[in-house]
């Protein structure tokens, strides 16, 4: 049989092997940590041609480093982008971006159900540097009738934290397409392994690798995958505003890339019994889940998602106090923010990821006093739902 060609490996391999080097004989299969600052010139006409723009040689690590530039490939490979971009933190991948695309003056139209990190962001740090943000709702209904000759931008983030609703890709491609404006997505509740937007037509993808692709909670770190114009312009943004990656976190962000596949996989049978469970509950109004024929965008998630996810929300019957006797009385699932590590996590969103919002923000972004999101990890789902019973009780 002959080799497969590497632009033919499916996610499992090149996950493995994307952005490795071939190592040879007595070479190591587990990448070295490059931790050096920076990286000696051969001489001055070296030196020289770097400047003038004609040499990519390693220079100094925050313009980049061969750790860094591993894990940039395995992710560039992984969710079919031409090139990508390891920044010190997902809100570092998200403001380089959107600083790639757009400068004073320009107006950015950006759905209204984000991370709450990154609508703050949009509401408070954008306008303080002439960039005129419009929140759509997430179907973008009214989108077309905002955009004017000073748009330049179109972000949205599908499935949103917390409350798992979803943005039609294929629509907000057309619409981007249709008037020239620089997309970009949030593609971290899916990850690479259940959702390809760069293949889709949007133009850059970012993440928290934080969460999923990290996937042990023991790095902060973030993604922009794309062209290989859009990540160089985000490139420059890190180089200036200082976002970049260390080396030992892109170490343990290509180590955790290998398993994605399997943990994701694992996490989506786990996290839809965990959402049916859920549902059946009597002390529980709604359950939060694209897995869920219930949920009113189900079959968009059949469309355009490889799986379901493991994130997942539910609102509590008793409001606040439910919630919050619920979320203290949990034993396997930890009281915890961020997602997408190897243990289950539960954590109120007004208290962590949606702090400092209106009710009226609150009610926009689908939040409620007592809803709970839930992040499923790898423990067994029989005693993830005992402990969700006894929590419940
Ligand atoms: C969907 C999403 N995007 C971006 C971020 C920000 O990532 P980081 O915390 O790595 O800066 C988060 C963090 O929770 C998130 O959930």
């Amino acid at each position: 049989m002959k080799p497969t060609k590497k632009q033919n490996w499916t996610d499992a391999t090149r996950a493995i092997h994307g952005g490795e080097s071939k190592p040879g004989v007595s070479g190591p299969v587990a990448g070295p940590i490059v931790r050096s600052s920076t990286f000696t010139f051969s001489d001055t006409a070296e030196m020289k041609r770097w400047a003038e723009g004609r040499s990519s040689t390693y220079i100094y690590t925050r313009y980049g480093n061969p750790t860094l530039a591993s894990a940039e490939a395995k992710l560039a490979a992984l969710e079919h982008g031409e090139a990508a971009l390891v920044t010190a933190s997902g809100m570092a991948a998200i403001s380089s971006a959107l600083l790639a695309a757009l400068e004073t003056g320009d107006e950015l139209i950006a759905t209204r159900q984000l991370y709450g990190g990154t609508y703050r962001l949009m509401r408070d740090i954008l306008p303080r540097l002439g960039i005129k943000v419009h929140f759509v709702e997430s179907d973008l209904a009214g989108a077309e009738q905002l955009i004017g000759p000073k748009t330049k931008a179109l972000y949205v983030e599908t499935p949103t934290n917390p409350t798992l609703q979803l943005v039609d890709i294929e629509q907000a491609v057309r619409l981007a397409r249709r008037h020239r404006l620089a997309s970009i997505i949030d593609n971290t509740f899916a990850s690479p392994i259940l959702q390809k937007p760069l293949e889709m037509g949007f133009d850059m993808t970012v993440h928290s690798v934080t969460k999923a692709l990290g996937g042990h909670s023991d790095l902060i770190g973030g993604a922009v995958v794309g062209s290989e114009k859009w990540v160089s312009r985000a490139r420059t943004m890190v180089i200036y505003l200082g976002g970049c990656m260390d080396p030992e976190a892109a170490y343990l962000l290509s180590r955790g890339i290998k398993t994605v596949g399997l943990r994701v996989g694992r996490q989506c049978g786990t996290a839809l019994e965990v959402a049916r469970y859920l549902e059946r509950h009597p002390k529980v109004a709604r359950v939060h889940y694209p897995g869920l024929p219930s949920h009113p965008q189900h079959r968009l998630a059949r469309r355009q998602m490889r799986g379901f996810g493991s994130m997942l929300a539910f609102d509590m019957k008793g409001g606040l106090a439910a919630a919050r006797r619920f979320c203290d009385r949990v034993q396997v699932f930890l009281l915890a923010a961020s997602l997408g590590g190897v243990e289950s996590l539960v954590v109120l969103p007004i208290y962590t990821s949606h702090y400092k919002m209106s009710q009226a923000e609150l009610r926009a972004a689908g939040v409620a006093p007592g809803t709970v999101r839930v992040s499923i990890g790898l423990e067994d789902a029989r005693d993830l739902i005992a402990d969700l019973k006894q929590a419940l009780a």
